[in-house]
């Protein structure tokens, strides 16, 4: 493994939503950070900046992450997928997303971008998830205005419709 030195700026690159993106960062660089600060993906939240609270879950090589805690040299080569990369097109919503929105699924809005990842991953790696499935992953994200009846219905919703959409294929 190659040696950094701390104050080291280097420069790393990622594939970003499915585009190849680089920037720059000490190695003590948070992911977080550099994907707000550095490449503008303003998309990805930050509320506790340790481990908690689940606002700044993004995908890793297909696996959730929190985005606080990895640092930006960690996710270098790999691919990230962050709220940004959800919509299919612009102006188009994806499938929870949408059901996000017709179920009144946030209040301020501030935690939305982290459960859609969690949420996202897990309907896409458990597409028969239950209720008790979606409620232990939503168990990683704290929404203080505590609104999370509707979450779980978008989602079984969401889940609900992707399980047909691959059915009717
Ligand atoms: S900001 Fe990362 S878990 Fe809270
Ligand atoms: S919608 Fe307000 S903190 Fe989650």
């Amino acid at each position: 493994m190659q040696r950094i030195k701390a104050d080291e700026v280097v420069t790393i690159r990622m594939e970003l939503n499915g585009r190849a993106v680089e920037g720059r960062a000490e190695p003590r660089l948070l992911l977080s950070d550099f994907l707000r600060h550095e490449l503008a993906a303003t998309g990805t939240h930050v509320g506790c900046e340790h481990g908690v609270c689940g606002a700044c879950t993004v995908r890793i090589d297909g696996q959730m992450a929190r985005a606080c805690l990895t640092l930006a040299v960690q996710a270098d080569g790999c691919r990230v997928d962050t709220v940004e990369g959800l919509a299919p097109e612009p102006g188009r919503l994806s499938v929870l997303q949408d059901a996000m929105r017709r179920h009144f699924a946030l209040q301020c809005g501030y935690c939305t971008p982290g459960i859609l990842m969690s949420l996202d991953t897990l309907l896409c790696d458990e597409p028969d998830a239950d209720e008790a499935r979606i409620r232990d992953v939503l168990g990683g994200h704290l929404c203080r205005c505590t609104g999370y009846q509707p979450i779980v219905d978008a989602a079984l919703d969401a889940a609900a419709i992707l399980r047909k959409e691959s059915r009717d294929v």
